[in-house]
């Protein structure tokens, strides 16, 4: 197992990178905990959970809500929890984003930690702090900052994922590698196969390269002044085009990524050469380059992004494979990348 100290403004977490959920009890203290588990992950490892209450909330994107928090604290004050009490959830960035919500508001804050179940959560999700809930049809519209005391990645569970799941992850390692990791890039290119297929050596290094990289950039900058705009790298159009296309996230972020790539050689910043060795590692990965979407629709969507500013948008490049810049950029000159 590998440790990851993830140090915040709020306080550490402790990434545990290969450490077994059966091990979940250990990171807990003997009495006054509360899981917090979705549908999926309570039929696939509910039986291998310590023996506290929990709530199993319904699966998906649809159950980040405010409600579900509520349904929480009306738990916590059923068992008359005080600050005492710790919050565990188990499941992909869901419920971990819920768990760390309800957590960070019960009672002004009571600790909590998380079990991340999906290659998303561990590589993204769980790291940098933010928590919430979507409201009133924007995602995560109401949410803190705060650190979980430790985040488990047990490579194991991982197999049990659907392929969709797969790839929405490795979309986001890939995102690390082109930001800011050529030596993670070039181990993608050449163990594409092994990562496509989550074999455990693989695992490792994407989660913990992840896991670094991230924590870097975010303790660089804890409320995303700067440098944390360059893991937005391929979201600005991916969101957008998630919203039209009703594709996954992955999926998006990877096509909102090759029109980065493409962007960024119009201006001159990065080879073609690299650009396409960007996409080439995507198809690899068996993500798709572009997805066909009306580009007045894409439009509307990203005006919408609240990361607008005038009328040009600040836009992730990358001047080099490993290097992001951010740069305003006219939404037209966006479009014409799609
Ligand atoms: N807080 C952050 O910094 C941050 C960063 C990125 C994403 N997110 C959030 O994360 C969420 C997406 O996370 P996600 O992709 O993990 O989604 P998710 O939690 O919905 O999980 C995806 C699906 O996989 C199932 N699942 C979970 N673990 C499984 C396992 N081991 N085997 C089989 N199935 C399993 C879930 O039940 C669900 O159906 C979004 O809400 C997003 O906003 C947060
Ligand atoms: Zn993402």
């Amino acid at each position: 197992m590998d440790r990851f100290l993830v140090r915040g403004l709020l306080g550490d977490s402790e990434i545990l990178v290969g450490e077994s959920l059966d091990n979940l009890a250990r990171y807990l203290p003997e009495k006054n905990v509360f899981l917090l588990t979705d549908e999926n992950v309570d039929r696939l490892y509910g039986s291998r959970l310590p023996d506290f209450p929990r709530m199993v909330m319904p699966v998906g994107e649809g159950s980040k809500t405010l409600d579900t928090a509520r349904e929480i604290y009306a738990r916590l004050v059923e068992l008359a929890a005080d600050r005492s009490w710790f919050l565990a959830g188990v499941g992909g960035g869901v419920v971990c984003d819920v768990a760390g919500f309800a957590a960070s508001t019960f009672v002004r804050g009571i600790r909590f930690g998380f079990v991340a179940t999906t290659l998303l959560a561990q590589v993204d999700a769980s790291v940098g702090g933010k928590n919430g809930v979507n409201f009133s049809g924007y995602k995560n519209l109401v949410g803190t900052f705060n650190q979980p005391s430790f985040v488990i990645c047990d490579p194991k569970v991982l197999l049990t994922l659907p392929e969709a799941e797969r790839t929405s992850g490795l979309a986001e390692v890939v995102k690390h590698a082109a930001i800011a990791d050529f030596s993670l890039f070039r181990f993608l290119e050449e163990n594409a196969a092994s990562a496509r297929g989550l074999e455990p050596g693989a695992i490792r290094r994407m989660v913990l390269d992840s896991v670094r990289i991230k924590s870097a950039v975010v303790s660089a900058d804890e409320r995303e002044a700067g440098e944390r705009k360059k893991l937005n790298f391929g979201h600005t159009l991916g969101h957008a085009l998630e919203k039209v296309t009703g594709k996954s996230h992955g999926e998006a972020v990877s096509a909102g990524m090759a029109a980065a790539a493409g962007l960024s050689v119009r201006l001159g910043l990065l080879s073609q050469e690299d650009a396409d060795r960007l996409t080439n590692l995507l198809s690899a990965l068996g993500l798709p380059l572009s997805l066909p979407a009306d580009p007045v629709a894409v439009a509307d969507a990203l005006v919408r992004d609240k990361k607008r500013t005038g009328d040009s948008l600040d836009f992730v490049l990358l001047s080099g494979l490993g290097k992001a810049v951010v740069r305003p950029v006219p939404l037209s000159g966006l479009l014409a990348e799609l």
